[in-house]
C-alpha cells in the first residue's frame, strides 16, 4: 500500500516535469507545419450518431456527428523513458494547436465543431496528436421530393479547417464509422461514405 502511493506521487511529478518541459516554449496559435514544403495533414474519421430530423420544406438535416481528428504536431517529442514511461498526456484543447474545423454547408452561424466546449487533446510523445469533436450539427440539404412519402434523401455533410487554404493543410478523410449510430424510425440509412475534395483552394471533408 506504502509503495502504491509512493509510485503514483512518483509518475504524478513526472507528468508535472513532462509538461514544464514540453510546453516551456510551445505555441499553441503557430500551425505546426515547420516543414513549409508540404501542407500539414489532418486525418478526419467522421461517426454518425444520430439522423435527428430532415425537414423537406427547410431542407435542412440535423444530425449528431463525432469526428475524431489527428496530425503530427512537430513541436512535440520526448523519450517516455525520461518521463516515468508516461507516452501520451492529456491537456486542454487550447494548451495546444488545434484544426478548427467548420461546417461549410451549415445553416447557422459558422462555428467551429465543439464551439467554447472544454474538450481534451492526447499529446504522444513522438509529437502524434488527437482530439476528439462532437456536435449536433444542422445542414442544408437540397430536398428530392419526388416520391413523397416513399422518397430517399442524399446529403452532405461539408467539413473544411476555418480559413487555412490547401498549401497550408491537407484533410485525410477516414471512412464513416457507424459505431456510435443510433437508429431513426422514420429514416433508414441506405448508405454513406466520405472523401476529402479540394473545393476554391481549400481541403474539405465531405460526408
Ligand atoms: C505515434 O505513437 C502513437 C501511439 O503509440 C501511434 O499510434 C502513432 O502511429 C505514432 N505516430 C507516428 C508518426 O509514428
Amino acid at each position: 500500500m506504502f509503495l502504491f502511493i509512493l509510485l503514483l506521487s512518483q509518475t504524478s511529478s513526472n507528468i508535472k516535469q513532462l509538461y514544464t518541459d514540453v510546453f516551456t516554449s510551445y505555441q499553441p496559435s503557430i500551425l505546426p507545419n515547420s516543414d513549409f514544403s508540404a501542407p500539414l495533414e489532418i486525418t478526419l474519421t467522421p461517426y454518425l450518431m444520430t439522423i435527428t430530423q430532415f425537414q423537406e420544406v427547410e431542407e435542412t438535416l440535423d444530425v449528431s456527428v463525432g469526428i475524431i481528428t489527428s496530425w503530427v504536431d512537430d513541436g512535440f517529442s520526448w523519450t517516455p523513458s525520461s518521463y516515468g514511461n508516461a507516452e501520451h498526456i492529456i491537456v486542454p484543447h487550447t494548451d495546444v494547436w488545434t484544426p478548427k474545423l467548420v461546417l461549410i454547408n451549415s445553416v447557422e452561424t459558422y462555428e467551429p465543431l465543439a464551439g467554447d466546449n472544454d474538450i481534451f487533446a492526447t499529446v504522444y510523445y513522438n509529437g502524434t496528436m488527437s482530439i476528439a469533436y462532437g456536435d449536433v450539427l444542422s445542414s442544408k440539404c437540397t430536398a428530392n421530393i419526388y416520391k413523397f412519402p416513399f422518397d430517399s434523401q442524399t446529403c452532405d455533410l461539408q467539413f473544411a479547417v476555418w480559413r487555412i487554404a490547401s498549401n497550408d493543410i491537407t484533410i485525410i478523410a477516414n471512412p464513416v464509422s457507424l459505431a456510435f449510430y443510433n437508429t431513426n424510425s422514420n429514416w433508414a440509412l441506405d448508405s454513406y461514405n466520405s472523401k476529402s475534395i479540394i473545393m476554391n483552394g481549400y481541403s474539405m471533408l465531405i460526408e
